[in-house]
């Protein structure tokens, strides 16, 4: 809520300097990076803006990484803290979180987490104990698995 309201502060406070969509996009983007690895989709746009629509239509979209001289956006399937090694310094881009609706990582069976611990990674260190959609190796079948957070996000899998 805290982090909203700054976001907005920032927005307010830049808007006559330049456009408020610029500023904004300023305050949320880091620039010169992208999330290397995670692409599931990759289009052409007439304005960064439409990487914002094109990642809510998405259900797995956590990110996104734009370029600017092609205005290219990348929808990540992964957010950079869920995966902080592939996250990456590139000039010509910048990266980007989902700002609304964005699923938590192993929240649902479309958007399955690799480990307990990426999910904890990905959703803080507040991340409850609870049942959540894994992939471990990757085979496109997701199951329900219960990841006990205290211990450092490690999986039931691996006691049985
Ligand atoms: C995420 O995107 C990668 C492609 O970068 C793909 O191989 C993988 O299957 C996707 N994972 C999910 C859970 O959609």
């Amino acid at each position: 809520m805290l982090w909203i309201f700054r976001y907005f502060l920032a927005c307010v406070s830049f808007t006559n300097l330049v456009t408020a969509e610029d500023q904004c996009r300023i305050e949320i983007n880091i620039r010169g990076m992208a999330l290397k690895g995670f692409v599931f989709k990759r289009m052409t746009v007439t304005a960064p803006h439409n990487c914002d629509f094109l990642c809510e239509r998405e259900i797995s979209c956590q990110s996104y990484n734009f370029n600017r001289k092609e205005q290219i956006c990348e929808l990540n399937n992964r957010t950079k803290d869920a995966r902080p090694e592939n996250f990456r310094s590139d000039p010509a881009w910048f990266y980007i979180r989902r700002l609304n609706g964005r699923a938590p990582l192993g929240s649902i069976p479309e958007l399955p987490a690799r480990s307990c611990r990426e999910i904890k990674a990905s959703e803080g260190k507040d991340t409850v104990s609870n049942k959540y959609w894994l992939d471990p190796s990757g085979t496109g079948k997701a199951v329900l698995v219960y990841c006990d957070m205290n211990l450092e996000g490690k999986s039931s899998l691996r006691h049985r």
